[in-house]
Protein backbone atom coordinates (compact mmCIF):
# COMPACT_ATOMS: atom_id res chain seq x y z
CA UNK A 1 0.00 0.00 0.00
CA UNK A 2 1.05 3.27 -0.74
CA UNK A 3 0.92 6.28 1.56
CA UNK A 4 1.38 10.39 1.08
CA UNK A 5 3.30 12.07 3.10
CA UNK A 6 1.77 15.15 4.61
CA UNK A 7 3.97 18.05 4.47
CA UNK A 8 3.19 21.11 5.95
CA UNK A 9 0.94 23.31 5.05
CA UNK A 10 -0.17 26.93 5.61
CA UNK A 11 -2.10 27.45 8.33
CA UNK A 12 -5.30 29.21 7.88
CA UNK A 13 -4.17 32.65 9.87
CA UNK A 14 -0.90 32.77 6.91
CA UNK A 15 -2.45 35.69 5.24
CA UNK A 16 -1.05 35.28 1.67
CA UNK A 17 -2.51 31.67 1.12
CA UNK A 18 -5.41 31.85 -0.64
CA UNK A 19 -8.57 30.53 0.31
CA UNK A 20 -10.88 28.59 -1.71
CA UNK A 21 -14.75 28.09 -0.44
CA UNK A 22 -15.48 26.34 2.50
CA UNK A 23 -17.27 23.64 0.53
CA UNK A 24 -15.31 23.34 -2.88
CA UNK A 25 -14.95 20.20 -4.22
CA UNK A 26 -11.59 18.77 -4.44
CA UNK A 27 -11.18 15.83 -6.87
CA UNK A 28 -9.23 13.97 -9.11
CA UNK A 29 -10.52 11.87 -12.28
CA UNK A 30 -10.17 9.01 -14.30
CA UNK A 31 -11.85 7.55 -17.46
CA UNK A 32 -12.72 3.72 -17.84
CA UNK A 33 -10.72 2.61 -21.35
CA UNK A 34 -7.85 4.74 -19.67
CA UNK A 35 -7.03 2.85 -16.36
CA UNK A 36 -9.56 -0.36 -16.15
CA UNK A 37 -7.69 -3.10 -18.49
CA UNK A 38 -9.30 -6.13 -18.24
CA UNK A 39 -10.75 -5.86 -21.95
CA UNK A 40 -11.99 -9.19 -22.19
CA UNK A 41 -13.32 -10.21 -18.48
CA UNK A 42 -16.61 -10.70 -16.92
CA UNK A 43 -18.72 -10.35 -20.45
CA UNK A 44 -16.97 -7.25 -21.66
CA UNK A 45 -17.28 -6.92 -25.24
CA UNK A 46 -14.82 -4.67 -27.55
CA UNK A 47 -15.15 -0.92 -27.55
CA UNK A 48 -14.19 1.36 -30.52
CA UNK A 49 -11.29 2.14 -29.06
CA UNK A 50 -10.17 -1.24 -28.33
CA UNK A 51 -10.48 -1.58 -32.11
CA UNK A 52 -9.00 1.39 -32.93
CA UNK A 53 -6.04 0.94 -30.70
CA UNK A 54 -5.35 -2.89 -32.09
CA UNK A 55 -5.07 -1.14 -35.41
CA UNK A 56 -1.85 -0.62 -36.61
CA UNK A 57 -0.31 2.45 -36.90
CA UNK A 58 -2.64 4.48 -34.66
CA UNK A 59 -1.62 4.38 -31.09
CA UNK A 60 1.68 5.24 -30.74
CA UNK A 61 4.29 2.07 -29.87
CA UNK A 62 1.02 0.14 -30.80
CA UNK A 63 -0.13 0.37 -27.18
CA UNK A 64 -3.81 -0.68 -26.35
CA UNK A 65 -5.99 -0.90 -22.84
CA UNK A 66 -5.78 -4.18 -22.90
CA UNK A 67 -4.45 -3.74 -19.52
CA UNK A 68 -3.50 -0.17 -18.93
CA UNK A 69 -3.44 0.62 -15.17
CA UNK A 70 -4.82 -2.56 -14.03
CA UNK A 71 -7.53 -0.32 -12.27
CA UNK A 72 -10.03 -3.39 -12.60
CA UNK A 73 -8.28 -5.13 -10.10
CA UNK A 74 -6.62 -2.94 -7.97
CA UNK A 75 -9.36 -0.19 -7.67
CA UNK A 76 -9.02 -1.35 -4.02
CA UNK A 77 -5.66 0.28 -3.30
CA UNK A 78 -6.36 2.91 -5.93
CA UNK A 79 -9.34 4.19 -3.68
CA UNK A 80 -6.82 4.09 -0.58
CA UNK A 81 -4.36 6.27 -2.33
CA UNK A 82 -7.74 8.95 -3.08
CA UNK A 83 -8.07 8.43 0.69
CA UNK A 84 -4.69 9.09 1.58
CA UNK A 85 -4.77 12.70 -0.78
CA UNK A 86 -7.88 13.44 1.06
CA UNK A 87 -10.29 14.29 -2.00
CA UNK A 88 -13.50 14.48 -1.67
CA UNK A 89 -14.64 13.44 -4.53
CA UNK A 90 -13.45 11.18 -7.67
CA UNK A 91 -14.85 11.38 -11.47
CA UNK A 92 -15.20 8.42 -13.17
CA UNK A 93 -16.73 7.07 -16.00
CA UNK A 94 -18.72 3.58 -16.73
CA UNK A 95 -17.26 1.34 -19.46
CA UNK A 96 -20.35 1.19 -21.51
CA UNK A 97 -19.57 -2.48 -23.09
CA UNK A 98 -18.71 -3.43 -19.60
CA UNK A 99 -21.79 -2.75 -18.15
CA UNK A 100 -24.18 -3.59 -21.71
CA UNK A 101 -21.62 -5.27 -24.03
CA UNK A 102 -23.99 -5.05 -26.97
CA UNK A 103 -24.90 -1.61 -26.78
CA UNK A 104 -28.70 -3.40 -26.61
CA UNK A 105 -30.84 -5.34 -23.96
CA UNK A 106 -30.15 -6.04 -20.72
CA UNK A 107 -27.17 -5.40 -18.01
CA UNK A 108 -24.55 -7.53 -17.68
CA UNK A 109 -24.50 -8.16 -13.72
CA UNK A 110 -20.59 -8.50 -13.03
CA UNK A 111 -20.10 -5.41 -14.94
CA UNK A 112 -22.88 -3.69 -12.55
CA UNK A 113 -21.09 -4.93 -9.22
CA UNK A 114 -17.71 -3.92 -10.57
CA UNK A 115 -19.06 -0.09 -10.39
CA UNK A 116 -21.05 -0.76 -7.36
CA UNK A 117 -18.08 -1.94 -5.32
CA UNK A 118 -16.16 0.66 -5.81
CA UNK A 119 -18.60 3.34 -5.31
CA UNK A 120 -19.15 1.83 -2.16
CA UNK A 121 -15.78 1.88 -1.51
CA UNK A 122 -15.76 5.45 -2.44
CA UNK A 123 -18.55 6.19 0.12
CA UNK A 124 -16.77 4.41 2.67
CA UNK A 125 -14.00 6.93 2.93
CA UNK A 126 -16.45 9.84 2.13
CA UNK A 127 -15.65 10.06 -1.03
CA UNK A 128 -17.94 11.39 -3.54
CA UNK A 129 -18.39 9.71 -6.64
CA UNK A 130 -19.08 11.51 -9.75
CA UNK A 131 -20.17 9.31 -12.79
CA UNK A 132 -19.60 9.91 -16.09
CA UNK A 133 -21.87 7.22 -18.62
CA UNK A 134 -19.83 8.14 -21.91
CA UNK A 135 -16.00 8.91 -21.94
CA UNK A 136 -15.09 8.01 -25.40
CA UNK A 137 -15.62 3.95 -25.36
CA UNK A 138 -18.87 3.28 -27.38
CA UNK A 139 -19.38 -0.47 -28.08
CA UNK A 140 -18.27 -1.52 -30.97
CA UNK A 141 -21.70 -3.24 -31.79
CA UNK A 142 -23.00 0.53 -31.99
CA UNK A 143 -20.57 1.76 -34.31
CA UNK A 144 -21.12 -1.02 -36.35
CA UNK A 145 -24.29 -0.01 -36.67
CA UNK A 146 -23.43 3.41 -37.59
CA UNK A 147 -21.94 4.65 -34.81
CA UNK A 148 -22.96 8.72 -33.55
CA UNK A 149 -23.59 9.69 -36.97
CA UNK A 150 -26.94 7.50 -36.89
CA UNK A 151 -29.67 8.53 -34.78
CA UNK A 152 -30.35 5.53 -33.26
CA UNK A 153 -27.44 5.56 -31.04
CA UNK A 154 -29.13 8.19 -29.67
CA UNK A 155 -31.45 6.06 -28.48
CA UNK A 156 -29.32 3.20 -27.64
CA UNK A 157 -27.40 5.79 -24.89
CA UNK A 158 -30.64 7.06 -23.47
CA UNK A 159 -31.80 3.04 -22.74
CA UNK A 160 -27.87 2.42 -21.51
CA UNK A 161 -28.34 5.53 -19.04
CA UNK A 162 -31.56 3.88 -17.93
CA UNK A 163 -29.60 1.12 -16.90
CA UNK A 164 -27.04 2.68 -15.32
CA UNK A 165 -29.74 4.95 -12.97
CA UNK A 166 -31.12 1.99 -11.84
CA UNK A 167 -28.23 0.04 -10.60
CA UNK A 168 -25.85 3.20 -9.33
CA UNK A 169 -28.88 5.61 -8.59
CA UNK A 170 -29.23 4.79 -5.00
CA UNK A 171 -25.24 5.94 -3.99
CA UNK A 172 -24.15 8.11 -7.12
CA UNK A 173 -25.83 11.49 -6.74
CA UNK A 174 -23.90 13.03 -9.29
CA UNK A 175 -24.04 12.33 -12.91
CA UNK A 176 -22.42 13.53 -16.58
CA UNK A 177 -23.71 12.31 -19.74
CA UNK A 178 -20.85 13.09 -21.93
CA UNK A 179 -17.37 13.58 -21.30
CA UNK A 180 -16.28 16.00 -24.41
CA UNK A 181 -18.15 15.22 -27.52
CA UNK A 182 -16.29 17.44 -29.80
CA UNK A 183 -13.62 14.68 -29.58
CA UNK A 184 -16.03 12.12 -30.25
CA UNK A 185 -17.72 13.91 -33.14
CA UNK A 186 -14.25 15.75 -34.54
CA UNK A 187 -11.73 13.76 -34.11
CA UNK A 188 -13.58 9.80 -33.69
CA UNK A 189 -15.29 10.71 -37.68
CA UNK A 190 -13.52 14.08 -39.13
CA UNK A 191 -9.38 14.11 -38.28
CA UNK A 192 -9.87 10.20 -37.08
CA UNK A 193 -7.77 11.09 -34.91
CA UNK A 194 -9.35 9.25 -32.18
CA UNK A 195 -11.68 6.09 -32.54
CA UNK A 196 -13.45 4.82 -34.72
CA UNK A 197 -10.89 6.72 -36.79
CA UNK A 198 -13.33 8.05 -39.56
CA UNK A 199 -12.36 10.77 -41.74
CA UNK A 200 -15.94 12.55 -43.29
CA UNK A 201 -16.79 16.16 -42.00
CA UNK A 202 -20.32 15.57 -42.45
CA UNK A 203 -20.63 12.68 -40.42
CA UNK A 204 -18.73 14.70 -38.15
CA UNK A 205 -21.59 16.79 -37.78
CA UNK A 206 -24.00 14.45 -37.96
CA UNK A 207 -22.29 13.01 -34.72
CA UNK A 208 -22.29 16.18 -32.90
CA UNK A 209 -26.41 16.57 -33.47
CA UNK A 210 -26.53 12.51 -32.36
CA UNK A 211 -24.09 13.15 -29.33
CA UNK A 212 -26.50 16.40 -28.43
CA UNK A 213 -29.76 14.30 -28.89
CA UNK A 214 -28.16 11.57 -26.60
CA UNK A 215 -27.16 13.96 -23.80
CA UNK A 216 -31.00 15.68 -23.72
CA UNK A 217 -32.71 12.00 -23.57
CA UNK A 218 -30.10 10.90 -20.87
CA UNK A 219 -30.37 13.46 -18.51
CA UNK A 220 -34.63 12.83 -19.32
CA UNK A 221 -33.27 9.06 -18.35
CA UNK A 222 -31.43 9.88 -15.45
CA UNK A 223 -34.15 12.17 -14.28
CA UNK A 224 -36.83 9.58 -14.47
CA UNK A 225 -35.07 7.01 -12.33
CA UNK A 226 -33.23 9.42 -9.97
CA UNK A 227 -34.04 11.08 -6.57
CA UNK A 228 -34.55 14.46 -7.48
CA UNK A 229 -31.75 15.74 -5.49
CA UNK A 230 -29.29 13.96 -7.73
CA UNK A 231 -27.21 16.43 -10.40
CA UNK A 232 -26.94 16.23 -13.81
CA UNK A 233 -24.25 17.57 -16.01
CA UNK A 234 -22.31 17.78 -19.39
CA UNK A 235 -18.41 17.97 -19.32
CA UNK A 236 -17.88 20.15 -22.60
CA UNK A 237 -14.31 20.84 -23.84
CA UNK A 238 -15.09 24.63 -24.12
CA UNK A 239 -12.19 25.75 -26.46
CA UNK A 240 -10.43 29.34 -25.04
CA UNK A 241 -10.35 30.38 -28.54
CA UNK A 242 -8.36 33.46 -28.96
CA UNK A 243 -7.72 35.22 -32.58
CA UNK A 244 -3.94 35.85 -33.55
CA UNK A 245 -4.80 39.58 -34.31
CA UNK A 246 -7.55 42.22 -34.05
CA UNK A 247 -7.75 41.90 -37.96
CA UNK A 248 -11.58 41.15 -39.47
CA UNK A 249 -9.90 38.07 -40.81
CA UNK A 250 -8.70 36.42 -37.87
CA UNK A 251 -11.39 37.25 -35.56
CA UNK A 252 -13.99 36.02 -38.08
CA UNK A 253 -11.58 32.65 -38.02
CA UNK A 254 -11.48 32.75 -34.40
CA UNK A 255 -15.30 32.79 -34.52
CA UNK A 256 -15.91 29.72 -36.87
CA UNK A 257 -13.79 27.68 -34.60
CA UNK A 258 -15.54 29.23 -31.83
CA UNK A 259 -18.78 28.01 -33.56
CA UNK A 260 -17.23 24.40 -34.29
CA UNK A 261 -15.86 23.66 -30.66
CA UNK A 262 -17.90 25.10 -28.40
CA UNK A 263 -21.38 26.81 -29.47
CA UNK A 264 -22.13 23.53 -31.53
CA UNK A 265 -22.62 22.29 -28.05
CA UNK A 266 -23.65 25.27 -25.86
CA UNK A 267 -26.57 26.93 -28.15
CA UNK A 268 -28.69 23.16 -28.39
CA UNK A 269 -28.07 22.04 -24.94
CA UNK A 270 -28.26 25.36 -22.81
CA UNK A 271 -30.32 27.66 -25.26
CA UNK A 272 -32.33 25.20 -27.29
CA UNK A 273 -30.76 26.57 -30.54
CA UNK A 274 -28.02 25.47 -33.44
CA UNK A 275 -26.15 29.10 -33.79
CA UNK A 276 -26.97 30.58 -37.06
CA UNK A 277 -23.53 30.97 -38.13
CA UNK A 278 -22.77 27.79 -37.99
CA UNK A 279 -25.45 26.15 -40.04
CA UNK A 280 -24.41 29.29 -42.60
CA UNK A 281 -20.15 28.59 -41.90
CA UNK A 282 -21.37 24.71 -42.86
CA UNK A 283 -24.02 25.75 -45.83
CA UNK A 284 -21.40 23.83 -48.26
CA UNK A 285 -21.54 20.51 -46.23
CA UNK A 286 -24.70 20.24 -45.42
CA UNK A 287 -28.08 21.40 -44.89
CA UNK A 288 -28.18 19.37 -41.39
CA UNK A 289 -31.76 18.13 -42.40
CA UNK A 290 -30.64 15.44 -39.51
CA UNK A 291 -32.14 17.93 -37.19
CA UNK A 292 -35.83 16.40 -36.46
CA UNK A 293 -38.64 18.68 -35.25
CA UNK A 294 -38.70 18.20 -31.42
CA UNK A 295 -34.76 17.30 -31.48
CA UNK A 296 -33.46 21.16 -30.24
CA UNK A 297 -36.57 20.99 -26.83
CA UNK A 298 -34.60 17.43 -26.49
CA UNK A 299 -31.57 18.29 -25.77
CA UNK A 300 -32.14 21.46 -24.24
CA UNK A 301 -32.40 19.97 -20.76
CA UNK A 302 -32.44 21.56 -17.43
CA UNK A 303 -28.53 21.45 -15.94
CA UNK A 304 -27.23 21.38 -12.37
CA UNK A 305 -24.06 22.51 -13.89
CA UNK A 306 -21.75 22.46 -16.93
CA UNK A 307 -18.37 20.81 -16.45
CA UNK A 308 -15.45 22.20 -17.64
CA UNK A 309 -11.93 20.91 -19.26
CA UNK A 310 -9.55 23.03 -19.63
CA UNK A 311 -5.72 22.93 -20.98
CA UNK A 312 -4.80 25.41 -22.90
CA UNK A 313 -6.12 28.14 -25.04
CA UNK A 314 -6.57 28.02 -28.67
CA UNK A 315 -4.71 30.76 -31.01
CA UNK A 316 -6.20 30.80 -34.77
CA UNK A 317 -5.79 33.23 -37.30
CA UNK A 318 -7.02 33.20 -41.22
CA UNK A 319 -5.31 31.13 -43.47
CA UNK A 320 -3.61 33.07 -45.83
CA UNK A 321 -1.48 31.96 -48.59
CA UNK A 322 1.89 30.79 -47.18
CA UNK A 323 0.76 30.70 -43.28
CA UNK A 324 1.58 27.27 -41.73
CA UNK A 325 -1.27 25.42 -40.94
CA UNK A 326 0.13 24.60 -37.81
CA UNK A 327 -1.42 22.35 -34.95
CA UNK A 328 -4.85 22.32 -32.99
CA UNK A 329 -3.08 20.74 -30.51
CA UNK A 330 -5.48 17.44 -31.37
CA UNK A 331 -2.98 15.59 -32.80
CA UNK A 332 -1.70 15.14 -36.25
CA UNK A 333 -3.46 14.39 -39.41
CA UNK A 334 -4.40 15.07 -43.12
CA UNK A 335 -7.91 15.31 -42.49
CA UNK A 336 -8.92 18.81 -40.52
CA UNK A 337 -11.25 18.20 -37.43
CA UNK A 338 -12.80 21.58 -38.34
CA UNK A 339 -15.88 20.81 -41.19
CA UNK A 340 -15.81 23.83 -43.67
CA UNK A 341 -13.04 25.68 -41.59
CA UNK A 342 -10.07 27.16 -43.32
CA UNK A 343 -8.42 28.60 -40.54
CA UNK A 344 -4.33 28.34 -39.07
CA UNK A 345 -3.55 27.80 -36.43
CA UNK A 346 -0.33 28.62 -33.89
CA UNK A 347 1.29 27.68 -30.77
CA UNK A 348 0.71 30.55 -27.52
CA UNK A 349 4.18 31.97 -26.56
CA UNK A 350 5.73 30.71 -23.63
CA UNK A 351 6.48 27.08 -21.99
CA UNK A 352 4.71 23.61 -22.69
CA UNK A 353 3.64 20.42 -21.71
CA UNK A 354 5.01 17.20 -22.89
CA UNK A 355 1.54 17.53 -25.16
CA UNK A 356 3.37 20.78 -26.36
CA UNK A 357 0.44 22.65 -24.96
CA UNK A 358 1.08 25.99 -23.86
CA UNK A 359 0.78 26.80 -20.47
CA UNK A 360 -1.65 29.51 -19.74
CA UNK A 361 -3.47 29.92 -16.75
CA UNK A 362 -5.28 33.13 -17.97
CA UNK A 363 -7.06 31.43 -20.49
CA UNK A 364 -8.46 29.43 -18.19
CA UNK A 365 -9.59 32.28 -16.23
CA UNK A 366 -10.83 34.64 -19.17
CA UNK A 367 -12.84 31.10 -20.15
CA UNK A 368 -14.81 30.69 -16.72
CA UNK A 369 -15.60 35.13 -17.44
CA UNK A 370 -16.79 34.23 -20.46
CA UNK A 371 -19.50 31.52 -19.48
CA UNK A 372 -20.35 33.35 -16.69
CA UNK A 373 -20.97 36.29 -19.02
CA UNK A 374 -22.91 33.57 -21.10
CA UNK A 375 -24.67 31.67 -19.29
CA UNK A 376 -25.42 33.66 -15.97
CA UNK A 377 -27.19 31.21 -13.85
CA UNK A 378 -25.38 28.51 -14.56
CA UNK A 379 -23.33 26.72 -11.59
CA UNK A 380 -19.48 25.72 -13.16
CA UNK A 381 -17.08 22.70 -12.32
CA UNK A 382 -13.65 22.37 -13.58
CA UNK A 383 -14.03 18.58 -14.24
CA UNK A 384 -10.65 17.79 -15.84
CA UNK A 385 -7.94 20.32 -15.48
CA UNK A 386 -3.55 19.04 -15.33
CA UNK A 387 -0.77 18.72 -17.54
CA UNK A 388 1.67 15.69 -18.94
CA UNK A 389 5.50 16.03 -17.95
CA UNK A 390 8.12 13.67 -18.48
CA UNK A 391 8.04 12.16 -15.32
CA UNK A 392 10.64 9.53 -14.15
CA UNK A 393 11.62 7.62 -10.70
CA UNK A 394 14.40 8.97 -9.60
CA UNK A 395 17.31 6.91 -7.80
CA UNK A 396 15.71 7.44 -4.10
CA UNK A 397 12.18 5.92 -5.36
CA UNK A 398 10.34 9.36 -5.91
CA UNK A 399 8.81 11.45 -8.86
CA UNK A 400 9.59 15.02 -8.46
CA UNK A 401 7.41 17.03 -10.90
CA UNK A 402 7.51 20.95 -9.66
CA UNK A 403 6.37 21.43 -13.63
CA UNK A 404 3.33 19.98 -12.68
CA UNK A 405 2.74 21.72 -9.41
CA UNK A 406 3.76 25.06 -11.03
CA UNK A 407 0.73 24.48 -13.60
CA UNK A 408 -1.58 23.37 -10.57
CA UNK A 409 -0.59 26.19 -8.65
CA UNK A 410 -1.22 29.07 -11.84
CA UNK A 411 -4.58 27.04 -12.79
CA UNK A 412 -5.83 26.95 -8.99
CA UNK A 413 -4.95 30.32 -8.58
CA UNK A 414 -6.65 31.55 -11.85
CA UNK A 415 -10.01 29.82 -10.77
CA UNK A 416 -9.64 31.45 -7.24
CA UNK A 417 -9.30 34.70 -8.91
CA UNK A 418 -12.79 34.20 -11.18
CA UNK A 419 -14.54 33.08 -8.17
CA UNK A 420 -13.31 36.01 -6.41
CA UNK A 421 -14.60 38.06 -9.34
CA UNK A 422 -18.07 36.79 -9.53
CA UNK A 423 -17.79 33.21 -11.19
CA UNK A 424 -19.98 30.08 -9.48
CA UNK A 425 -17.37 27.62 -9.47
CA UNK A 426 -18.07 24.32 -7.37
CA UNK A 427 -15.13 22.54 -7.51
CA UNK A 428 -11.63 21.20 -9.43
CA UNK A 429 -10.90 17.58 -10.89
CA UNK A 430 -7.35 17.22 -11.34
CA UNK A 431 -6.46 15.16 -14.29
CA UNK A 432 -5.48 12.56 -13.42
CA UNK A 433 -5.67 10.50 -10.76
CA UNK A 434 -3.04 8.09 -12.37
CA UNK A 435 -1.00 8.32 -15.23
CA UNK A 436 -2.83 6.24 -17.91
CA UNK A 437 -3.50 5.66 -21.40
CA UNK A 438 -3.33 8.96 -23.11
CA UNK A 439 -5.77 7.46 -26.35
CA UNK A 440 -3.24 8.37 -29.48
CA UNK A 441 -0.50 9.33 -27.46
CA UNK A 442 -0.94 5.67 -25.49
CA UNK A 443 1.26 5.54 -22.53
CA UNK A 444 3.70 7.96 -23.28
CA UNK A 445 2.05 10.90 -21.80
CA UNK A 446 2.02 10.75 -17.91
CA UNK A 447 -0.63 13.00 -16.78
CA UNK A 448 -1.09 11.27 -13.25
CA UNK A 449 -0.80 12.80 -9.79
CA UNK A 450 0.18 9.66 -9.23
CA UNK A 451 2.89 7.75 -10.99
CA UNK A 452 2.09 3.97 -12.47
CA UNK A 453 5.16 1.72 -13.31
CA UNK A 454 3.35 -0.10 -15.99
CA UNK A 455 5.59 -3.22 -16.28
CA UNK A 456 4.25 -4.39 -12.38
CA UNK A 457 1.67 -1.54 -12.17
CA UNK A 458 3.13 -0.35 -9.00
CA UNK A 459 1.49 3.14 -7.67
CA UNK A 460 4.08 6.14 -6.97
CA UNK A 461 2.67 9.06 -5.30
CA UNK A 462 4.16 12.01 -7.33
CA UNK A 463 5.33 15.15 -5.21
CA UNK A 464 2.43 16.84 -6.83
CA UNK A 465 0.22 14.02 -5.17
CA UNK A 466 1.48 15.69 -1.83
CA UNK A 467 0.84 19.54 -2.88
CA UNK A 468 -2.44 18.76 -4.27
CA UNK A 469 -3.41 16.39 -0.72
CA UNK A 470 -2.27 19.53 1.12
CA UNK A 471 -4.74 22.16 -0.52
CA UNK A 472 -7.36 19.86 -1.07
CA UNK A 473 -7.50 18.96 2.96
CA UNK A 474 -6.29 22.77 3.72
CA UNK A 475 -8.39 24.43 0.95
CA UNK A 476 -4.88 26.87 0.91
CA UNK A 477 -3.35 27.74 -2.39
CA UNK A 478 0.74 27.96 -0.48
CA UNK A 479 2.46 30.47 -1.97
C1 LIG B 1 -9.42 15.28 -21.94
C2 LIG B 1 -9.96 13.90 -21.86
O1 LIG B 1 -11.24 13.90 -21.29
C3 LIG B 1 -9.04 12.91 -21.17
O2 LIG B 1 -9.51 11.64 -21.44
C4 LIG B 1 -7.62 13.12 -21.63
O3 LIG B 1 -6.75 12.16 -21.12
C5 LIG B 1 -7.19 14.51 -21.21
N1 LIG B 1 -8.03 15.49 -21.86
C6 LIG B 1 -5.74 14.85 -21.55
O4 LIG B 1 -5.59 14.89 -22.92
Amino acid sequence: MTTVTRRVAPTPEDSTAVRFPQNFTWGTATAAYQIEGAATADGRTPSIWDTYSHTPGRVRNGDTGDVATDHYHRWREDVEIMADLGVSAYRFSLSWSRVQPTGRGPAVQKGLDFYRALTDALLEKGIEPVVTLYHWDLPQHLEDAGGWPERVTADRFADYATLAARALGDRVKTWTTLNEPWCSAFLGYGSGVHAPGRTDPVAALRAAHHLNLAHGKAVQALRAELPSSARASITLNIHHVRALTESAEDVDAARRIDALANRVFTGPQLEGRYPQDLLQDTAGLTDWSFVRDGDLAEIHQPLDFLGVNYYTPTLVSAATAGASHGSDGHGQSEHSPWPGAEVAFHRPEGSTTAMGWAVDPSGLYDLLLRLKADFPAMPLMITENGAAFDDYVNPEGEVVDPERIAYLRGHLSAVHRAIKDGVDVRGYFLWSLLDNFEWGYGYSKRFGAVYVDYPTGRRIPKASARWYADVARTGLLPD
